[in-house]
């Protein structure tokens, strides 16, 4: 059972329009709908947004359908100028950026008796990295790839010196609400996870307004990659 997670409708609806053989439970006010996607059994939740709803969702669904690896996948905000949207990040690492201990001396993002940047599964990784392949080579207008660090915390990021303190603290690529929770849920308890965001706006004046016109294409192309990386998951 592979178990997959998004936090918005827009994130998880494209997948569940492919699942079959669903059955639907909601537990701790989130339903998680079990079917076969492909051949590949998987459990797909819509978690809700920021850390906290992510962590609820992760756990809830660990404990209740023993997944044995877990995906979240969806849209963020990108942290070089470069970028575009639809563009694709696998996260190698992911990092919880407001956790902020600097009053006792620790780095931001540090947590005492926790790792500070959190690496995803290589395997799982490099699964996702194939499906870009398979789905976008050829393609027109295809997106562009990015492998590297996912910086997660509980604020939409509308903020040039946000987001540029976002890249140089900890050389992350791109700014969401989820991953590093889901991310560090899934470490403690032991399970492989990783975590796959297109870019839906560049988290600076314009975020908001990018956001609402790049989501549905955003989603599309996390959606595409998606579908043909459960079955090889
Ligand atoms: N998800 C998509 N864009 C984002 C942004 N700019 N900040 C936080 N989460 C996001």
């Amino acid at each position: 059972m592979l178990g997959v997670i998004g936090a918005m409708n827009e994130e998880v609806q494209l997948l569940l329009g492919q699942l079959s053989d669903i059955s639907e439970s909601t537990h701790a006010g989130i339903t998680v709908s079990t079917g076969n996607y492909k051949g590949t059994d998987i459990a797909l939740a819509q978690s809700g947004i920021g850390k906290v709803n992510a962590t609820i969702c992760t756990q809830m669904m660990i404990d209740l359908f023993k997944p044995e690896k877990l995906v979240f996948s969806g849209v963020a905000g990108g942290l070089l100028p470069n970028m575009q949207a639809g563009d694709i990040i696998i996260a190698s690492h992911v990092v919880e950026y407001d956790m902020d201990l600097t009053a006792f001396g620790r780095r931001h993002g540090e947590t005492p008796g926790r790792e500070r940047l959190i690496e995803c599964d290589p395997d799982l990784v490099g699964k996702a990295t194939t499906a870009f392949d398979t789905a976008f080579e050829g393609v027109d207008g295809a997106p562009n790839l990015m492998l590297g660090t996912i910086a997660s915390g509980d604020t939409f990021v509308q903020d040039r010196d946000k987001l540029r303190w976002l890249q140089r603290e900890f050389a992350a690529l791109a700014t969401e609400m989820e991953g590093a929770a889901f991310g560090q849920t899934c470490r403690l308890n032991g399970l492989p996870f990783v975590v796959i965001r297109a870019l839906s706006d560049s988290s600076s004046d314009s975020a908001s307004e990018d956001f609402e016109a790049n989501l549905h294409r955003a989603c599309r192309n996390s959606f595409e990659l998606m579908d043909l990386m459960i079955p090889k998951a």
